[in-house]
């Protein structure tokens, strides 16, 4: 998948993007029908177990985009430029060309960074907005656009991402009326988390829909397996036949 391809799906069928931070989960979305393999800066709560985006560095974004690139080659991978990686357009094209060099083919921003957006573009980096919830700044976890003046704002955002030239945005809960304007009104495809079903696509984080963490429960999220059930009953079988000298038995035995 290009750039182009992922712009043509708007209006002809739904794009699917996951995160990814490993090869082995990267293998396995790579052999299915995903679009977009985003290296999200989730990774900072989902791997690295902080309590947000905040401290990830672009050396870790370089990390996990490399693990992710060896596993893929068929979607399109756009790596999260993390908080504090462009306060400057200089310092933004830097780390940008330093995430597509580790194997990223786009760069997601969250916010409102015309100049920067400008600038990665001119160097011919496909550049993904991010609008709404804005994990890197945000204080708290709350659907954004709910006041009138907000709303207008997200969507004066959405249409100058469109008109620079992003190749798409993820919109970040809000409400649905909203995503369902912007998604109406921008050419760019739009991929909704938490902003309803009339956005051009979905993303989520993958560790979320495969419900690894018990504990983890927004609304927008829908849990399509169990796996930390999965894996505890693994593990705990394991523990047994350990204890009990089942395991390892002849199968599992050289002679
Ligand atoms: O970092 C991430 O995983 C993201 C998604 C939630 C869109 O930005």
């Amino acid at each position: 998948m290009n750039v182009d391809e992922i712009r043509a799906l708007k209006g002809k069928r739904k794009i699917i993007m996951l995160t990814a931070y490993d090869y082995q989960i990267a293998k396995i979305l790579d052999n299915l029908e995903v679009d977009i393999i985003l290296v999200g800066d989730s990774v900072g709560m989902v791997v690295q177990g902080h309590p947000d985006t905040k401290s990830v560095t672009i050396e870790d974004m370089m990390y996990h985009t490399r693990n992710v690139s060896r596993a893929t080659t068929r979607p399109l991978i756009v790596s999260d430029m993390p908080i504090n990686s462009y306060n400057t357009p200089q310092q933004g094209l830097k780390n940008a060309q330093k995430l597509l060099e580790a194997g990223a083919h786009g760069v997601k921003i969250e916010g409102s960074y015309p100049k920067i957006v400008t600038t990665l573009l001119e160097h011919d980096i496909p550049v993904m907005g991010h609008i709404g919830h804005l994990p890197q700044t945000s204080e708290k976890v709350r659907v954004q656009g709910k006041r009138p003046e907000q709303a207008d704002q997200i969507w004066r955002d959405a249409l100058q991402l469109d008109k620079l030239g992003a190749f798409g945005m993820v919109i970040e809960l809000v409400p649905l009326w909203l995503a369902r304007k912007i998604t109406a009104d921008v050419k760019s495809p739009t991929i909704g988390i938490g902003a309803s079903k009339y956005c051009d696509g979905q993303v989520l984080v993958t560790n979320d829909l495969l419900g690894l963490d018990a504990d983890f429960k927004p609304k927008f999220v829908k849990r399509y397996a169990n796996l930390h059930e999965t894996i505890s009953e693994a593990v705990q079988r394991f523990i047994k036949e350990v204890k009990t000298c089942t395991y390892p038995d002849k199968r599992h035995t050289y002679h």
